[in-house]
């Protein structure tokens, strides 16, 4: 029998600290939800401390999600613990996720620490966190680059103070696979009590070594990886979920190792945290890019069409692709609508089915047959809807070769109709600086991206963009076939974030 490798997923946490990725409490739910549906082990909720948002995420998920265990991340102080406790109070089964740097760079430099004060500070915060939950992690951070015997005297130390997970991060993604195995391997020989927890590693990917050197650490005696939903997380991310689960479900035997992941709801779950971040991903990525069961080359579709296993070593099917049963168009009814956004698993609020069912039938009007990637666009886009200060009436827009473009946009702000005109370099340029008029919030376009969600001319356009505004940064999103309209709604959505932010902040005291 296999040995169960615990999958602690951190898309919510290390994944949304990528640059550029804001998810809101609704969004961060929706993907717990559905993580929860993938069979994770533990959910790390977010950085309770770090924002108010980040607080909320992890208390509405430790109401809602009962059936895994959900971890919440904190400093080794008292502040960041107590927080992060009262975050995960409603959790069934909490684990507090607490971490210091145990490597000289980080302690010389960033800290100013000695080693002894970071030693201290890591039994006295597993020991505070005891007082919270009998599950506690502690991480050292920048491990790979620590001195080994300090690291092991760290771990000992945490475990002597009660932590039950001891987790060994390559925070900046530096080690080579051989030599993380060797660091696993000392430290299973030189730490006291070693074999009374469990050993879990975390795995950054600026050399592309993250999913390496997750997988020889597990062949060393690592029982824990921590990982994000399409390898998202600070900088070049983290571990990849799906190459991780898809890996050890194909090569597993040979490791001795398996996981509980439920590996049909990957490409589900992989959908949903590519539209609510934003983040896209490449074709070629493996698994989840959508050129990943493409088949190009004249010899290998020859081959294909005479067996399967001669080119394809997953099955497609293996991670939910491709299973749909229902095929949608302008006669479907409500019915059938609801039946299908079910199959695939996701999830809207009975408030909120009949808007997505009308967006639906418009469209589905203009297009015909609506396919899956269409309909996840319609249903993500209502998921990622937040509280509308302003709300698109109407539009027009002149442009061509030969005159300058302007636009003119019709906003409904505070129950009033509110228009202004620009020009610009261009009618979407024109229309972002009319909107600026009306909402009045000076804001700043930092990234502009357009997609087709699917195939043909008609095709949806998803713009998703990245807007600032005294110094708050999040992702706008909106959907059309017209892709000036479907600009226009994603920089309305930015500014109803934006405007959100500005006043939790004015009403917190931070800004006047
Ligand atoms: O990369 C890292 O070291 C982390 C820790 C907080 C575990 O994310
Ligand atoms: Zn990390």
């Amino acid at each position: 029998m296999e040995d169960k490798i615990y999958i602690f997923d951190t898309t919510l946490r290390d994944g949304e600290q990528a640059p550029g990725i804001h998810l809101n409490v609704r969004e961060k739910t929706e993907i717990a939800e559905q993580l929860s549906r993938l069979n994770v082990d533990i959910i790390e909720a977010g950085f309770p401390v770090s924002s108010a948002s980040d607080f909320e995420s992890v208390r509405e998920i430790s109401r809602k999600i009962k059936d895994r265990r959900i971890a919440a991340l904190c400093r080794a102080n008292d502040g960041d613990i107590e927080i992060a406790g009262e975050a995960l109070k409603e959790a069934a089964n909490p684990v507090i996720h607490t971490f210091i740097s145990s490597s000289d760079i980080h302690l010389k430099y960033q800290f100013k620490m000695t080693r002894q004060k970071a030693l201290e500070m890591a039994g006295q915060a597993v020991k505070k966190s005891r007082q919270y939950t009998d599950t506690v992690e502690f991480s050292a951070m920048d491990a790979t680059r620590s001195d080994w015997d300090f690291l092991c005297r760290m771990f000992e130390e945490a475990i002597k103070q009660g932590a039950s997970i001891i987790n060994i991060p390559d925070t900046v993604g530096y080690a080579l696979p051989e030599e993380f195995s060797r660091l696993i391997d000392y430290v299973f020989t030189n730490v006291d009590g070693i074999e009374d927890v469990v050993v879990s590693v975390h795995c950054h990917n600026d050399l592309g070594l993250a999913v390496a050197n997750s997988l020889m650490a597990a062949a060393h005696g690592a029982r824990q990886i921590e990982c994000a939903v399409n390898g998202i997380g600070e900088r070049a991310g983290n571990a990849s979920l799906e190459e991780i689960a898809m890996i050890i479900n194909t090569r597993g035997k040979e490791m001795g190792i398996r996981t509980d992941i439920r590996t049909e709801e990957i490409i589900r779950t992989s959908n949903l945290v590519k539209s609510l971040t934003g983040y896209l991903i490449a074709p070629n990525k493996a698994i989840v890019g959508k050129n990943a069961f493409a088949h190009e080359s004249g010899i290998h579709q020859d081959g294909m069409l005479k067996e399967r296993s001669t080119y394809e070593i997953i099955k497609p099917q293996d991670i939910g692709l491709g299973d749909s049963r229902l095929i949608l168009g302008k006669h479907s009814g409500r019915h059938a609508f609801v039946e299908k956004v079910n199959e695939m698993g996701l999830k809207l609020k009975e408030e909120d089915l009949e808007s997505a069912f009308e967006r639906f039938k418009n469209l589905a009007e203009k297009k015909g047959a609506i396919n899956d990637d269409d309909l996840r666009a319609i249903v993500t886009d209502k998921i990622r809807e937040v509280k509308e200060h302003y709300v698109l009436k109407n539009y027009e827009v002149y442009s061509g070769s030969c005159i300058k473009a302007r636009s003119t946009v019709c906003i409904i702000a505070d129950k009033k109709e509110k228009e202004a005109s620009a020009e610009g370099d261009g009618p979407i340029d024109a229309s972002f600086k009319a909107i600026d008029k009306v909402t009045g919030i000076d804001t700043v376009l930092v990234d502009y991206n357009i997609e087709a969600v699917s195939a043909g001319k008609d095709a949806i356009g998803q713009v998703k963009i990245i807007v600032s505004a005294e110094e708050n940064e999040v992702m706008g999103s909106g959907i059309s076939t017209d892709i000036v309209e479907a600009s226009i709604k994603a920089y309305i959505d930015g500014a109803n974030r934006l405007k959100s932010i500005i006043q939790d902040h004015k009403q917190r005291g931070y800004i006047n």
